[in-house]
């Protein structure tokens, strides 16, 4: 497809799995295949940028990926720190504004610390988005936003009458963020595994066998292909 017939989505979220079993096929420890996928998400990000996105959800760390071994656990939140300095530095080259989804309250101190900072300091660029799904869990997020809009209740600032589909949304995490117009999921798997579930309602899926550590501009550019081809009805920008 010629690159001027593309049509490109404005946020692209992405799952990125397959780290352990890309690893293991090389004989190396699953932390290593941690290891290669986070380099391989500034590249990604760059190349976003260049093609025209706008937003880019990535899925770094899961509710549910507490129940790994201690070890991957401890050495995924040691990357984490690492690579939110790595990106701040980025964001600040790049006029990105950086976001971090998901529950930080459940992360280190120094964690949350560096993502306040990140944050703070990223607010007002404009270029490009990116949102790192951190201890995110879609139902964890729509009952932390149901907590908080019964407080609001409570506190008499809110009606039932006033709920609607945007009322809800601007609870979310993702308050002020566009719905992502393509999900794409590396690495096999056909599932959504707690991944914004909401704000997928009418979301296109792509699913690819590359595992993470091999996605590369390529892979992108084929995901927006089979977007592009897509009819899509609703959720259109
Ligand atoms: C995705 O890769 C990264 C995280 C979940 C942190 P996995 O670690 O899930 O790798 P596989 O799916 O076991 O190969
Ligand atoms: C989803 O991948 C979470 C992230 C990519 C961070 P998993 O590999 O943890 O998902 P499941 O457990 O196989 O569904
Ligand atoms: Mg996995």
């Amino acid at each position: 497809m010629n690159p001027e017939d593309l049509k490109i989505p404005t946020h692209v979220s992405i799952i990125m799995d397959g780290n352990g079993r890309w690893a293991k096929k090389r004989g190396m420890p699953r932390t290593f295949g941690h290891k290669r996928g986070a380099e391989v998400v500034m590249d990604i990000c760059r190349e976003s940028s260049d093609l025209g996105i706008k937003y880019l959800t990535i899925y770094a760390f899961s509710t549910e990926n507490w129940n790994r071994p201690e070890l991957e656990v401890r050495t995924l939140m040691t990357l984490f720190g690492r690579y939110l300095k790595i990106c701040y530095d980025e964001a600040k080259k790049n006029n990105m504004c950086v976001r971090v989804i998901g529950d930080r309250t459940g992360l280190s101190a120094d964690l949350q610390e560096k993502i306040r900072e990140m944050e703070e300091g990223t607010a007002d660029f404009t270029g490009f988005h990116l949102q790192i799904a951190i201890n995110y869990g879609s139902r964890d997020e729509m009952l932390r936003a149901m907590k908080r809009m019964m407080e609001d209740y409570k506190e008499g600032k809110i009606s039932a009458g006033d709920v609607d589909e945007a009322h809800f949304g601007s609870y979310l995490d993702t308050a002020d963020i566009p719905d992502p117009d393509l999900m794409i999921r590396t690495s096999g798997e056909l599932r959504l595994s707690n991944y914004l579930m909401w704000q997928h309602a009418y979301s296109e899926f792509y699913f690819t066998d590359t595992a993470w550590p091999d996605f590369s501009r390529e892979e992108l550019l084929k995901a927006i292909e089979a977007y592009t081809m897509r009819d899509r009805r609703y959720g259109r920008v």
